[in-house]
């Protein structure tokens, strides 16, 4: 141990309260630093839980709204689908359409995650054709569909006909041909891997919600003079062309639907402007510029839309 001098006793002794006041001063720093720091290290562990738990968020979401298993993925940002809104709007002659555009969102993902396959087309273009159609205001609820693929689109269309009151009856007429069909182009499989069969189509449309005793699901091309003549017992109000996307297809298809639509009806033609179909719109402006019965009333995304007088 070592010896204090004599001397520097007293000074210690006069010290030492001093001491101890600094000494408790640093103790009570050093608790409150303490503190501090494990105050700290909580939020620093709270905020890499959230980080973490964001971090997985947007992997969740891919495999709701990707587009694995299907072509095309189901996340439009904020901006496009503002910029799709306004494009329904301005065709449906309206101030706005930012709601029915975002019920047509939940129609769309809803119908596809319960059924199986696909629908057909990018997410802007299949908003534009199920918010556009009812907004445009049917003069009644007899639908035909050329082209189902999978009954999906057709699905969506009618619970988007429901939210304007209309009673629905869907014509479907498509040759269930296990991959879809289309003349000009090979296609060997399905990126959603489900063969096209009218057991899957029945499904989907069950799936969708449609009553089975109001749908006529008719096997063979739209061409085909059986198929037109056992189609052309009514008048439509809604015809959705969207099967031969060859312009002689989709003539032919255009005419037929100059004898079968209602007065007011609304054709909607798919893939109008879509630089992967050019037919589709050659024959179109073709048809407007001739005799026909039918007026534009506009585009929205990749499809035309059609009144009939
Ligand atoms: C683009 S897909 C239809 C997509 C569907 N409307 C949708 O929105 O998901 C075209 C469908 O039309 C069928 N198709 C091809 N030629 C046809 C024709 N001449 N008549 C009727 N359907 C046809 C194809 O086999 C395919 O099932």
């Amino acid at each position: 141990m070592t010896e204090v001098p004599l001397r520097v006793r007293p000074a210690r002794r006069l010290l030492q309260p001093v001491l101890e006041r600094i000494d408790r001063r640093i103790d009570r720093r050093v608790r409150t630093a303490d503190r501090e720091i494990e105050q700290l290290r909580q939020e620093l562990r709270a905020t890499q839980d959230q980080l973490a738990s964001h971090q997985q968020q947007p992997f969740a979401l891919e495999l709701l709204y990707g587009k694995d298993g299907r072509l095309n993925d189901r996340m439009p940002s904020r901006q496009a689908f503002k910029k799709l809104a306004d494009e329904i709007a301005a065709v449906a002659g309206r101030p706005g359409a930012w709601n029915e555009t975002a019920q047509a969102f939940r129609t769309l993902v809803e119908v596809e995650s319960r059924g199986v396959g696909r629908i057909a087309g990018s997410t802007a273009n299949i908003l534009g054709k199920l918010a556009t159609t009812p907004l445009l205001g049917p003069p009644q609820g007899e639908i035909l569909e050329i082209g189902t693929l999978y009954g999906l689109f057709a699905g969506g269309l009618v619970r988007q006909l429901l939210r304007r009151g209309l009673d629905y009856q869907l014509t479907i007429v498509d040759p269930l041909a296990p991959v879809q069909l289309q003349p000009g182009m090979e296609i060997t499989r399905d990126p959603s891997g489900t063969p096209i069969t009218e057991a899957v189509v029945r499904a989907n449309l069950r799936y969708a919600g449609v009553e089975s005793q109001r749908i006529r699901l008719h096997r063979g091309f739209s061409e085909d003079p059986t198929v037109r003549e056992a189609l052309s017992d009514r008048l439509y109000g809604v015809i959705v062309i969207d099967g031969d996307h060859t312009r002689d297809g989709v003539a032919r298809d255009l005419e037929w639907a100059e004898q079968i639509a209602a007065t007011g009806a609304i054709v909607v033609l798919d893939d109008y402007g879509d630089a992967r179909w050019p037919g589709v719109r050659e024959a179109a402006d073709a048809h407007l510029a001739d005799k026909t019965r039918m007026k534009w009333v506009g585009r929205v995304s990749t499809s035309a839309f059609l009144r009939a007088g």
